[in-house]
């Protein structure tokens, strides 16, 4: 396959508001052992390329410094030592970055086949959420068949993500938005019952809709005094699982709490992990998840597609908070150099 020496791409010309998002010319990076090249057809835009923007989230050590966690496209080269993909195979990846460019690098096991039935676009727009969700919600959060889980901020990329694998692996679903349109969208996609919390207090919405008794898993990105309401909505061994703290890293816990009632508090990041445990979600994800995919049980949510040279576009609507689901930018194939 040709592959051209310079590519387009998006970079962070300096730390700032969407517009630093600059398009710019790169040399294509070279696979190293154990990566392939991607010809990047679509790449999905995160919350986390937003705090990179703004330099409070630096790229792990070697990783581009070029934003984009998760792309589809088409495997062009492979480097010394990859054995599982060939030329031409269609896949997603997740990176460490990089993935606003024309080609990216991954290493060979975060790539993932493009679910069959599934575009270009939404293979994209898989890869970070499904990460995320399978290793917090069914790994550190243990989620069962049979077991209720609240999902904060359910109409994000993260949220409509976790709603839909949790329904369909059989758990009761709540979850929180801001909007009536928002809850209206969590509850399309499988919750039993959406608070917006600008209106209600979750915890007295949610203890009441359970019979008083609580949640057994909570997915916050909140963070601040929702670490405490959190912990009060938690059934007897419940798990709170964080992911962000959008408002705040600081809190006050009761430790009797979670004594008493038998809590876990946890929580992770993704990009950090080493590229074993980042393999090692993948083939659970390809094993579990894979075929829910393609049988169109679960779908993720694009609400907008943008062409990659307007990714500051991408990034002014995901800081609005208007969107629902995610964000997408796409690229057109420009002629060899
Ligand atoms: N730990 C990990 O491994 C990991 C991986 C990926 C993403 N994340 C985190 O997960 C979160 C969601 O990511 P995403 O890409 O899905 O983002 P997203 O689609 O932009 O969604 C974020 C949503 O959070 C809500 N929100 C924003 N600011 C808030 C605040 N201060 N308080 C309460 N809610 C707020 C908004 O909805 P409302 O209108 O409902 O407020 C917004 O739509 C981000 O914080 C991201 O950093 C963590």
């Amino acid at each position: 396959m040709t592959v051209p020496s310079r590519m387009q791409a998006i970079e962070i010309r300096e730390f700032g508001g969407p517009e630093v998002l600059t398009l710019t010319d790169r040399p294509v990076p070279t696979p190293g052992h154990g990566e392939v090249l991607i010809r990047v057809e679509a790449a999905g835009v995160n919350r986390p390329d937003v705090f990179q923007r703004k330099g409070g989230y630096a790229p792990p050590p070697g990783a581009s410094d070029l934003p984009g966690l998760e792309v589809a496209g088409t495997v062009t080269t492979r480097g010394p030592g990859v054995t599982r993909w060939q030329e031409g195979d269609q896949v997603c990846a997740l990176l460490a970055g990089g993935g606003y460019a024309e080609y990216a690098v991954a290493p060979e096991g975060q790539c993932l086949p493009r679910p069959a039935g599934l575009s270009m676009i939404e293979a994209a727009a898989v890869p970070e959420t499904f990460f995320t969700v399978w290793a917090n919600v069914f790994e550190r959060g243990r989620l069962q068949r049979g077991e209720s889980l609240l999902v904060h901020g359910g109409s994000s990329g993260i949220g409509t993500t976790a709603i839909q694998l949790a329904a369909r692996a059989g758990a009761t679903v709540f979850a929180t938005a801001g909007s009536t349109a928002k809850c209206a969208a969590c509850v399309a996609l499988g919750a039993t019952h959406a608070v917006n919390y600008r209106d209600e207090d979750f915890v007295t919405v949610i203890r009441d809709r359970t019979g008083g008794r609580g949640v057994d898993v909570i997915l916050d990105m909140v963070g601040g005094e929702y670490v405490a309401r959190n912990l009060s909505l938690l059934a007897d061994d419940g798990r709170l699982v964080q992911i962000a703290v959008l408002q705040g890293s600081t809190a006050t816990v009761d430790a009797a709490l979670v004594m008493r009632r038998r809590l876990t508090f946890t929580g992770s990041t993704l990009r950090p992990r080493p590229i074993a445990e980042k393999a090692r979600i993948a083939a659970a994800l390809a094993d579990a998840v894979w075929p829910w995919l393609e049988r169109g049980d679960v779908r993720p949510q694009i609400y907008r597609t943008l062409p990659l040279e307007r990714a500051s576009e991408a990034h002014a609507l995901m800081e609005s908070s208007a969107h629902i689901g995610k964000i997408v930018l796409t690229i057109t194939a420009s002629s060899p150099a």
